[in-house]
């Protein structure tokens, strides 16, 4: 394809995370694409990706602070907006791109409430463009497997699902030191977090979700939490880098251990003021850290769903009862030492138990022997699904996929209804019908009826 032809994207929003959609563009996939401009806060995180890109032996980008996005716009004209940025300024972002003429990739959630929604649904029906979500759940492997034995049949029709989500002491935590903490930034982890789980199980059972209820309390971080358990002393300092008395503390996070922290975050605080260590027992966090919700579908199916946020290890259990059988599936990955982001120190855990560990499928059909499924073995990010959808993004048009694995703004929509409703439900102490807050087509009975 010639230069010409290029499709051209932008980036806004260049923290930790653009960086895996953004080599893949300028590498594997630079023959049919082509990066136009990078937006943030920050000047000097987008110098950081601009730093990458010479060490990839490529050219810098043209870097637009955030106040100049519609310049940027305006000039690097970008057929495709990928909106990576802070979760709560993603709407507005979407809606800025699609009036100005392009489609929109954006990050998981596709934002965090119920009137920023409604305005991403109102700006794709004004201008006709697109939106995908980037729910790279769908496309790990071993997660499509549970799909294609659900569309199988292999349990008959599938009444209820059970999904209990553990974050564990070093991801989990991590949530707390940063944004995230604050329901004006994240909508909550119920939308930061579990729309990956509510969009599995809307996508695995072809449902739209109607109704929740919700509980939420915040039991474990936070000052006052601390204090209760008596490690008063956890709380002592605002942050943790450069700080001697959190030498020994198991939630310590210092930024100038890593290169990338170092330039991305530490180097960038005086500019942006975003400080990504802060202490997680402090004050002002105002998220729950776990969280259970019942949801029923409109075609009648009941979610049984808990997040908890300081668990001493990482994964799910999510468990169908069909009315021909059940299946159990398993994803875990070992436990962690309390240390944030730095793999190399994480000490793994020996394998509990055969079956303790990993991701397994095991069916158990009604009136017959139970058996496990074979899974692919996959050892890429994410479970091998980024890899996937990078390709999905930017590889030669496909035909459509089988799994209807593809979420638009409808299906992004209907994955962070659950969790806004859920938040409405823990503070109003109510059942919440969806409808009451985004309106999601409504004659639609099934996930796959959405865009
Ligand atoms: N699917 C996944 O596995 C996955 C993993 C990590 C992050 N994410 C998503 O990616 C997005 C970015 O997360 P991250 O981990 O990179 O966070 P981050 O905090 O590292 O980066 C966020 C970036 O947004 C920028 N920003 C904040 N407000 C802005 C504004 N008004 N205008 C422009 N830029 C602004 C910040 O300066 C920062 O560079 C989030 O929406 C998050 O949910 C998804």
């Amino acid at each position: 394809m010639s230069n010409q032809s290029r499709k051209r994207h932008a980036f806004v929003g260049t923290g930790g995370r653009a960086i895996s959609f953004i080599e893949p563009l300028v590498t594997r996939y630079a023959d049919a694409n082509e990066l136009v401009g990078l937006c943030d806060l920050s000047s000097v995180r987008m110098a950081f990706y601009n730093e990458r890109l010479k060490r990839l032996g490529l050219a810098p980008v043209p870097a637009y602070t955030a106040e100049r996005f519609d310049d940027m716009l305006r000039i690097e004209r970008p057929d495709e907006v990928f909106v990576c940025s802070q979760d709560s300024t993603h709407h507005d972002y979407i809606v800025r791109a699609l009036h100005a003429g392009c489609d929109v990739i954006t990050e998981k959630p596709m934002t965090t409430d119920a009137a920023k929604c409604r305005a991403v649904l109102d700006a794709v029906a004004a201008t006709g463009k697109r939106v995908r979500v980037a729910f790279n759940y769908r496309w790990a492997p071993f997660r499509t497997k549970v799909k294609e034995l659900i569309v199988a049949g292999t349990i008959g029709r599938v009444r209820s699902v059970n999904l209990e989500y553990l974050l564990d002491t070093n991801h989990g935590a991590d949530y707390f030191r940063r944004w995230h903490a604050n329901l004006a930034n994240s909508g909550s982890l119920l939308v930061h977090k579990a729309t990956h789980h509510f969009d599995l199980v809307n996508w695995w059972l072809d449902a739209i979700p109607q109704q929740v209820f919700a509980y939420g309390d915040r039991v474990f971080y936070g000052r006052d939490n601390a204090i209760a358990r008596g490690d008063e002393k956890l709380t002592r300092y605002p942050r943790y880098t450069g700080e001697p008395l959190a030498a020994d503390d198991p939630f310590r996070l210092d930024l100038s251990e890593s290169e990338s922290f170092r330039e991305l975050y530490l180097n960038a605080e005086e500019e942006s003021g975003y400080v990504r260590d802060r202490n997680v027992f402090r004050e002002g966090i105002d998220i729950p850290d776990q969280m259970s919700l019942n949801v029923r579908y409109r075609t009648g199916e009941l979610l049984t769903y808990s997040l908890v946020c300081y668990s001493p290890r990482e994964g799910m259990r999510v468990t169908f009862n069909g009315d021909r059988g059940r299946i159990e599936y398993h994803e875990f990955i070992g436990t962690h030492m309390n240390r944030a982001v730095s793999p190399g120190e994480w000490k793994i855990e020996e394998k509990p138990g055969a079956e303790a560990e990993g991701e397994w499928i095991r069916v158990f059909p009604h009136f017959a022997s139970s058996y496990l499924v074979p899974m692919p073995e996959i050892r890429a990010a994410h479970g091998g699904a980024d890899e996937i959808l990078n390709a999905h993004f930017y590889g030669p048009p496909q035909p459509p996929d089988a799994l209807g694995r593809t979420a638009g703004h409808e299906q992004g929509a209907a994955s962070i209804a659950v969790g806004i409703a859920g938040m409405a439900s823990i503070l109003g102490n109510r059942p919440v019908d969806v409808a009451e807050l985004i309106p999601l087509k409504p004659q639609a009975r099934r996930l796959s009826e959405l865009v």
